[in-house]
């Protein structure tokens, strides 16, 4: 069975790039004229997920006003030769739904996944967090997750290797490999360098299966008074529900400046060399 839905946690308050995120949703910010967000419902649809659910706090209204139309825009433009503009949202809009719920206080990842349960309900489906970019081909980083799925049937966790002094950044998995798969035994989150099990982050693209939410009901939030996602990962790693791959493709951090930029300076040259701009 494929899956239908992608839940996009988008309630965050978007703190390293404030002043920016002040009463901007940070998903909206643009990598050169596309918001983070519609990369991720992009990625999203590549992989057969029309069925999106985005998880909003205060602040966020204009994540719904961009997945809507704007009969004054198009009208606005109608003759000026700038509909092609519009093109790919247009194109979105129609062929996805998208459904919202709100987190109230924001309690962590794990929780806004939780608020995400009345969206998607009991059947496995992907999460994407719009702030980590991903640029892969041909096949997105969800549909090469999505092909782990199919074969495993359990959760799936995509991976990175990162440079011990940025480990401490990440929830990091401990596993064995087989065909380029890890069988992951058990995640530590946010570890110091030296307790790191291994460097093999776990960025924000996942695929879930539903028992999650039961778990993530279950479990305590963690030091910090934040719901963990990967405690409840851990969980369904104990039971050999959770595997990892090493997806082929490019990340960008946008949640930070760094990854900001090089993503902005990537998708700049790219567009450059495919329009000869
Ligand atoms: P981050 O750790 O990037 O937090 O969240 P943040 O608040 O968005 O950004 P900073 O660190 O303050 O700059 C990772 C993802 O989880 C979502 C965020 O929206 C982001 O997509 N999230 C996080 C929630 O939806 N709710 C939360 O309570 C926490």
């Amino acid at each position: 069975m494929s899956i239908r839905k992608c839940l996009f946690p988008a309630a965050g308050y978007g703190t390293r790039f404030l002043p920016a995120t002040k009463a901007m949703p940070k998903e909206m910010m643009p990598i050169v004229s596309k918001p983070l967000i519609q990369y991720g419902v992009e990625e999203a649809m590549s992989a057969g997920m029309n069925e999106i659910g985005i998880v909003t706090g205060r602040g966020k209204r204009a994540i719904e006003d961009h997945f809507d139309k704007s009969y004054e825009l198009e009208n606005q433009i109608a003759g000026t030769g700038k509909e092609g503009l519009l093109a790919e949202i247009t194109e979105i809009i129609a062929q996805c739904r998208f459904s919202y719920t709100r987190q109230v206080e924001m309690l962590g990842l794990g929780h806004a996944i939780l608020i995400g349960e009345n969206l998607i309900g009991n059947e496995p489906f992907g999460v994407i967090l719009a702030d980590d970019y991903c640029v892969a081909s041909p096949d997105s980083v969800m549909q090469q997750m999505l092909k782990i799925y199919e074969r495993y049937q359990c959760s799936v966790v995509a991976l990175e290797e990162v440079p011990l002094d940025r480990i401490s950044r990440y929830g990091v998995i401990d596993g064995l490999e087989s065909d380029g798969v890890f069988r992951v035994s058990s995640m530590v989150e946010k570890p110091q360098p030296e307790l790191a099990p291994s460097q093999l982050a776990i960025i924000g693209r996942y695929i879930l299966t539903p028992d999650i939410f039961e778990i993530l009901r279950k479990i305590s939030p963690g030091n910090s008074g934040e719901l963990h996602i990967t405690d409840a990962l851990n969980v369904q790693a104990r039971n050999d529900g959770v595997v990892g791959l090493k997806f082929k493709g490019s990340r960008f951090d946008c949640g930070g400046l760094d990854g900001f930029v090089a993503a902005t300076n990537y998708t700049y040259d790219a567009l450059k060399m495919e329009f000869g701009a």
